[in-house]
This record gives structure tokens, C-alpha cells and sequence, in this order.
């Protein structure tokens, strides 16, 4: 890997508008000499962060995440430093060549991922032996043709309850880890394989890496259809979307995601060239999940089984995405086909027209609330616009607002003004969504506010930094101490100040992005006056003096030799005459 000379990044940086990088993840909106948008580092659907053009940074005002547009990539797309700095780059059409990268792997040592490496290689063998024949024309008979077999990792267990136990056994690994695996278990006669003659699908997090295993039946035995891998301190399958790391590049190009809920019917769209797709595996989708979905694409697209399961499944994951202000459109298959049976029965094109005429949300639930219900009695018409109205209280959009209530006036014969009326009644009061959410603000003592204020005007004026520099050197607080250093030091090289070059020249620093984070977070006016700066210079003067005083007295009473106790004493003196003239 590479390492990029500051006059590199800074170049790529300042190639790009923020603003404009920025609003291809998160739809932005101007106010005042600001933009805002929802924070996608925390959950909320207030639109805490704001982007600055001026000073090319964001800050999220409730969570203090802050950053420069390389940091924004960072977290978002979960890369290092340099593979944001390469989509950065991109964005501003540099070309620019990393090299090898290390990936950004947090709890990289886990030796669990050693355990599914290994297993996932192991499986992907067998697959290719004259053993996996039989499992290779069940997949081709489901139109899985050797190529999809290696881009999915697609591996076989074999009719032996004991090979990846030798394996790994023989690889030294410990036996508590291989059951907690969830890849090894344990009978009455001891240890063996926990599958046993099953198609081997791995499971990914959002990283890309191995994390678990879902093993298929495939030729009519006993048993569950699939049976996944134990969850583990790596596999949390409520953290994880099927494909997730594969889709995402696709889904931005797109701007559109495809969710379905199974990850045959992943694997299947993409043998019709659909690479924009995940799946929910068959649970419910968490909070965490909705979270990442919105981060993918702006347009979500659910295409869940055709079964009433799905509807539901459909409805549910719809109402965890609209608390997001996600909202998504839906795709129902007829016959209660899922997407796979609907590929092979209808072909791609049929499929592909399906997808690209969802439906919008509402329309997908009035017809779900209209089920087994009889809208030429009075009472079920009532049960039902009731239930729309409720429905729409939760989708912040008025466009399909107002279309919602056109079409269940017409079906039930009631004014559009009074649904109106009814609907207001039933809401909340309205949010005011283009403010951002105020974050009660935490009680600073003095001396914090005194640091904390004078870094704000540091960051941005090279007149503090001077008055810094000739009236007080030192903050009390060790981490604005160090953010003053950077500040200085920044000063003494470039003669000026620039916050977007400072974070990106303190890369590797998280913690300097932390406490600025915290400062920006105040929302602090720009404009100061010299009274208030050298009220704050006083004030940080005043502790350090004290502190010294208090330092020496502790000195004093130490010490033995009466020469040295004369000369602190005159020290304490000198102290408490800048003391009183501060
Ligand atoms: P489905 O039953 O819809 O699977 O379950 P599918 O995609 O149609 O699979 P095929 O076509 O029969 O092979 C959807 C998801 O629910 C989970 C799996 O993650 C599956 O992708 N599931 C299903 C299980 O975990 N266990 C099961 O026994 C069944
Ligand atoms: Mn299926």
C-alpha cells in the first residue's frame, strides 16, 4: 500500500465540493449557508447534519460525527483511509492507484473467521470432486451454472460426519472454538461435522468476509430446508444482509436496491444479470439492517415471495423503513411465486418489467388492507379508510398523501376535505423535519467552555491562533491541548488555517476528529469579539497559574533543603503577582 504525501490528498480533496459528493449518499437541503440531511451514523430521521461548502466539512449535530468528504466515505462505505481517499478521486475523476490494500478489519484476529475461511475453501473443494456431482446437477437443474457456483462460494458437505473436523483438528484449532463455530458439534459417541450431505451457501458480513454457513437438503431427506450456522460473537444474522458487500457498489450506480427475501432468489437474480439485490434471510428486518439498507440507494425496491407470508413480510419490513423515512416501493409476483420460481416460469424480461413498475407503499397497502374486506357494507368501508388514514400518518410525503386520499374518496364516497379533516385529526403534530433536532447541550464548566470556545476560533481564524500562541501555550485539558498543538503546528507550516486539510493531514488521529467533533457540535457563532477571546486567553491563564500554585505548595511541603524552600517560595510569589494581574 501506498502512503500519499499531504500535497497528494490535499489536491484530490479540494478537487471535489463536499456538498455534491456528500447528497449522492444522503439527500441534502440548503439552509442558511448550510446543507442538511439525515446523519447516516446514528438512527434518526431528523436532519442533524450539516454540511458545510465553506469550511468542506460535515458535523452532525446531535452524534458530533465530523469529518472531512474522505472521513464521510470512511465510515460510510466502511474502508480505510486511502480506499476513501480512491473514491474520492474517482468522484473527482483523478486516477489514482493504492495498490494493495489492507482492508479496514476491526476484530480482524477473531480466529472464528480462520475457522470459516478454512471450512468455505474446504467446501468449495468438495463441490468440484466426482462427489459433488450429484449436488452440481441439482443446481443446474435450479439454472446455478458454474460461474455463479464460484462468484457465491457454493460448496458441498460431503456423506461423511467427519472431514472438516479432521481438518480442522489437524490445524490445531481448539475445541471449544470449533463448537462455538456452530460448524462442529457433538453427539453421545463425540465430535463430528454439524453438516452432513447439504449444499453449502456462505453467509458474509457487511465487510465481505465468511461468517457463517447456510447448509441445503438437496435431495428430499429428512430435516430442515436450510439449516444456518449458530449465531457467534462475528455472526449476528440481524446485522447482516445477504450480498450485502457485492450489491452495494452496483446499488449506487443505480441508486436503487433490490431487497428479496430469500438468498436463492439473490442468487438466482443474478444469474439474469440483477447484481443490485440482497436478501433479508428469512427474518424479520431489525433496525440495524434498515439502517444499512438506506445508506445503499435512494430507491429501495421490496420483492419479497408472492405467498401472503411475503405481503405481510412485505408490510412489515415497509413500516421499519418508513420510521427511517425510507420509502420503499413494492413489487408483488402473482401465483405466490417467489423471485426465483417467477425467473424460471416468466423468464428475465417478464421479471425485469416487473421490477421497474413497483408500485408505491400505499398503493401495496390499500390493497392489503382491502383483503377480506366487503366495501359494500358501511362498516367495513369505515374499518378501512380509518385504517388508510392511519396508514398515512406515518409517510412524509404529501404527493402521495394527497393521491392516497383521491383514491379512497372515490371508493368510499366521502369528501376528500373531510378524510382531510379526519386525517389531521389522527396525526401527531407535525414535525418540523427542516430543523434540525436541538441537542440539549451539555453544562460546560468554565475552563472547558474557555478551551472549547477558544479552539472554535482557532479553527478557523489565524489571528487566535497567534494570540494563542503569544499570551498562553498550554490548555489544562490534555486532549484540546493536543488539538491546540495541531492547531499551531498546522499555523507554523502552511501560514494559515484550513480545518478540512488539518483533519485530513491528522488522518490516522480519530481522537483530534473527536474533540472537534465535540467543539463543532456547539453550533458557535462566527463572529467574535477580542473582548471574548481574551476572556477565554484569561480564564485558561487563570487554571494553569493555580494549578502551578498548587503544584509548588505540594513542592514546598517536600521539600528538605532550606535554600530550595526559599527559592519556590519566590516562584509562588512571582505566580500569585501574574495571578492578580491576569
Ligand atoms: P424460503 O423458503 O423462501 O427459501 O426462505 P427460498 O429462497 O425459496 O429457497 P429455495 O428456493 O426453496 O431453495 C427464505 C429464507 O429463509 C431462510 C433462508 O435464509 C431462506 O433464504 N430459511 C428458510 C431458513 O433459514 N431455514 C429454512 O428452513 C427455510
Ligand atoms: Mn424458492
Amino acid at each position: 500500500m501506498r502512503r500519499l504525501s499531504t500535497e497528494e490528498i490535499n489536491h484530490i480533496v479540494s478537487s471535489v465540493d463536499i456538498v455534491d459528493v456528500v447528497s449522492n449518499y444522503v439527500s441534502l437541503t440548503p439552509k442558511g449557508k448550510n446543507f442538511f440531511g439525515v446523519c447516516p451514523f446514528h438512527n434518526d430521521n431528523h436532519p442533524s447534519m450539516s454540511v458545510s461548502r465553506e469550511k468542506q466539512i460535515y458535523t452532525c449535530f446531535s452524534c458530533g460525527a465530523t469529518g472531512t468528504v474522505v472521513n464521510f466515505i470512511e465510515d460510510f462505505e466502511h474502508v480505510s483511509f486511502i480506499e476513501a481517499l480512491k473514491i474520492v478521486a474517482d468522484h473527482a475523476g483523478i486516477s489514482l492507484d493504492i495498490g494493495k490494500v489492507d482492508k479496514k478489519l476491526s476484530n480482524t484476529n477473531n480466529p472464528l473467521y480462520e475457522i470459516y475461511d478454512i471450512a468455505s475453501k474446504f467446501y468449495s473443494n468438495n463441490i468440484n470432486t466426482s462427489f459433488g456431482k450429484e449436488a452440481k446437477d441439482y443446481l443446474k437443474e435450479r439454472n446455478i451454472d458454474e460461474a455463479i457456483i464460484k462468484e457465491f462460494g457454493i460448496g458441498l458437505a460431503l456423506k461423511k460426519h467427519d472431514m472438516l473436523l479432521t481438518l480442522l483438528t489437524n490445524k490445531k484449532f481448539d475445541m471449544n472454538l470449533l463448537m462455538k463455530s456452530g460448524l462442529i458439534g457433538r453427539n453421545d459417541y463425540g465430535y463430528l461435522d454439524s453438516y452432513y450431505n447439504r449444499i453449502m451457501f456462505p453467509l458474509w458480513d457487511i465487510n465481505g468476509r465468511v461468517v457463517g454457513f447456510s447448509g441445503r437438503i438437496f435431495h428430499g431427506e429428512e430435516g430442515s430446508k436450510y439449516i444456518n450456522s449458530k449465531e457467534s460473537e462475528i455472526f449476528k444474522k440481524g446485522e447482516l444482509l445477504y450480498n450485502y458487500h457485492r450489491a452495494k457498489d452496483e446499488a449506487r450506480r443505480e441508486d436503487k436496491i433490490i431487497i428479496m427475501e430469500g438468498f436463492m432468489d439473490v442468487i438466482r437474480a443474478n444469474t439474469i444479470g440483477i447484481k443490485n439485490v440482497i436478501a433479508m434471510m428469512g427474518t424479520a428486518v431489525t433496525k440495524e439492517q434498515a439502517t444499512l439498507i438506506r445508506r445503499m440507494a435512494k430507491e429501495v425496491i421490496l420483492c419479497f415471495d408472492g405467498d401472503r407470508a411475503g405481503a405481510k413480510a412485505t408490510l412489515s419490513c415497509s413500516e421499519e423503513l418508513l420510521k427511517l423515512n425510507v420509502i420503499p416501493k413494492i413489487v408483488r409476483l402473482e401465483e405466490n411465486l417467489d423471485p426465483d420460481e417467477y425467473i424460471s416460469k416468466y423468464g428475465k424480461e417478464r421479471f425485469l418489467g416487473k421490477l421497474n413498475n413497483p408500485m408505491n407503499v400505499m398503493d401495496f397497502k390499500l390493497s392489503y388492507l382491502k383483503q377480506e374486506k366487503d366495501l359494500s357494507s358501511n362498516q367495513d368501508v369505515a374499518k378501512y379508510v380509518n385504517d388508510v388514514l392511519l396508514e398515512l400518518t406515518k409517510i412524509d410525503d404529501e404527493v402521495l398523501r394527497e393521491l392516497t386520499l383521491k383514491k379512497i374518496s372515490e371508493e368510499s364516497n366521502l369528501e376528500v376535505e373531510f378524510l382531510k379533516s379526519q386525517l389531521q385529526e389522527k396525526q401527531a403534530p407535525p414535525k418540523k423535519i427542516d430543523m434540525p433536532k436541538v441537542v440539549p447541550q451539555r453544562k460546560l464548566n468554565k475552563y472547558d467552555k474557555a478551551q472549547m470556545y477558544l479552539l472554535y476560533y482557532m479553527l478557523q481564524n489565524e489571528e487566535i491562533i497567534r494570540l494563542y500562541n503569544q499570551k498562553i501555550t498550554f490548555m489544562p485539558n490534555e486532549k484540546y491541548r493536543n488539538l491546540a498543538f495541531h492547531i499551531s503546528y498546522y499555523y507554523k507550516t502552511n501560514g494559515n488555517i484550513n480545518i478540512a486539510s488539518l483533519m485530513n493531514e491528522c488522518n490516522e488521529n480519530k481522537d483530534l476528529l473527536k474533540t472537534i467533533g465535540e467543539i463543532e457540535q456547539l453550533r458557535l457563532k462566527e463572529e467574535y469579539t477580542i473582548e471574548e477571546i481574551e476572556d477565554y486567553l484569561n480564564t485558561i491563564k487563570e487554571y494553569n497559574i493555580k494549578n502551578g500554585q498548587a503544584e509548588l505548595s505540594q513542592k514546598l511541603k517536600n521539600e528538605r533543603d532550606l535554600s530550595e524552600k526559599v527559592k519556590i517560595a519566590e516562584e509562588m510569589i512571582a505566580l500569585k503577582v501574574r495571578r492578580e494581574n491576569v
